[in-house]
């Protein structure tokens, strides 16, 4: 035994968790008797009180910290915080919500004693004697194409490089911290391959648990954002995530103009420029929304006057970048003499680096 405080710091994530908080502390305090460990719930501000919940214990258990986010939504970067925010020479990342089985903890603590090469302890539903437990099929069949899709990225040998549930040696973990990307669920898979060399890692069989209070928190969304995840490790480097899901749904707003336009001007007779107002706007709309809701879904803006200032400002910057757009391809086009699609592509480039660039600072910067 050293003279540390300190063996363990066990971070839950926490969203609209309340009726769960009370349970997990007495469980990860049966688990973890005789062992030296804090808690530190991470909670992104839920409008159930789950923070208040946790402070209450905290009153009288000096164990148990809370971190209370605001303005933010993510599980990765809240374990990512959780982890940096201890003193202790491993962290543990849990579910807030009983699903994964904490009575493992003491032995993942041991194998580190056991084998000081060890960077990470996974708890894992795809060994013997770990499993899904009452999952329907749907969820099996999805949960096994996630893990077929990061095997693809991943270059070790891990049978559920989606667990969230494991142990790291918390230096391991600040030393990657800056090469995190905390986009969506998957952070150990994030942990895994932002190592420059493969992390040493041994997996714990756990059956993951049901639900009982509360409701997952894994949606369309998050399903999402585990794509963008794997995009981001395989060509983030070469294309960013948001400017290629910015242009995805710039590509987008341009069927959505020509809706428009057809719409109005074929279909309904309108005059061409009122087609081409219209369709601009929709389009301009379309875009603003949407960017809104998926590329910069973590500084999401809201409300009514917030929104309006957003979309003028978005509504200025694309102005802008339309200029520069038809300025530059009629500039290669016309006094360069360039050949026509590449002089358009050319101006299409720019305009969308522009919008990107000046939207990401002034519309939704921070
Ligand atoms: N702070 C914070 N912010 N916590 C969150 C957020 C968030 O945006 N989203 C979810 N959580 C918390 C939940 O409150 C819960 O404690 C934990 O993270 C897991 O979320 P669930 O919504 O219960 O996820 P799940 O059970 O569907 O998914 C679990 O299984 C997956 C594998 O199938 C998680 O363990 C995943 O990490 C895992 O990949
Ligand atoms: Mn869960």
């Amino acid at each position: 035994m050293n003279s540390e405080l300190l063996d363990l710091a066990v971070v839950i994530p926490v969203f609209n968790e309340r009726g769960n908080v009370a349970t997990m502390v007495a469980r990860i305090d049966a688990a973890l008797k005789g062992r030296r460990w804090e808690a530190i719930f991470v909670d992104d501000d839920s409008a159930d009180g789950t923070a208040d919940a946790v402070r209450e214990i905290a009153r009288v258990d000096n164990r148990i910290r809370v971190i209370q986010r605001i303005g933010r939504r993510g599980l990765s970067s809240a374990c990512i915080e959780g982890m940096c925010a201890t003193a202790a020479p491993h962290v543990a990342v849990i579910d807030g919500d009983g699903q994964h089985d904490e009575t493992l903890l003491p032995d993942m603590l041991d194998a580190f004693a056991e084998d000081t090469r060890l960077d990470v302890v996974i708890g894992s539903r795809f060994v013997d004697g770990g499993g899904t437990g009452e999952w329907d099929h749907d969820r099996v069949a999805k949960s096994a194409l996630a893990t077929r899709l990061s095997r693809r990225v991943l270059e070790a040998d891990l049978n559920d490089p989606m667990s969230g549930f494991f142990m790291i040696r918390a230096d391991v973990v600040r030393r990657l911290a800056p090469n995190l990307s905390g986009i969506g669920f998957k952070i150990l898979l994030d942990i895994m391959t932002a190592a420059p060399k493969p992390l040493h890692f041994k997996e714990l069989p756990y059956v993951f648990r049901v639900r009982t209070e509360g409701e997952s928190k894994l949606d369309h969304v998050v399903a999402m954002e585990y794509l963008i995840a794997l995009y981001d490790r395989a060509f983030g480097r070469i294309v960013p995530v948001r400017f290629a899901m910015f242009s995805a749904i710039g590509g987008m707003g341009v069927a959505v103009h020509m809706a428009i336009l057809s719409a109005l001007y074929v279909g309904l007779g309108a005059s061409f420029v009122a087609g081409q107002i219209a369709a601009t706007l929709g389009a301009l709309t379309f875009n603003f929304f949407l960017n809104n809701a998926l590329t910069y879904r973590d500084r999401r803006l809201k409300g009514p006057k917030r929104l309006f200032l957003g979309w003028l400002s978005f509504a200025v910057v694309c102005g802008v970048g339309l200029i520069a757009n038809v300025g530059i391809a009629t500039y290669l086009h016309e006094v360069q003499d360039s050949y026509w699609a590449l002089s358009a592509i050319a101006g299409i480039l720019v305009g969308a680096v522009w919008n990107f660039a000046l939207s990401s600072r002034f519309t939704w910067g921070r």
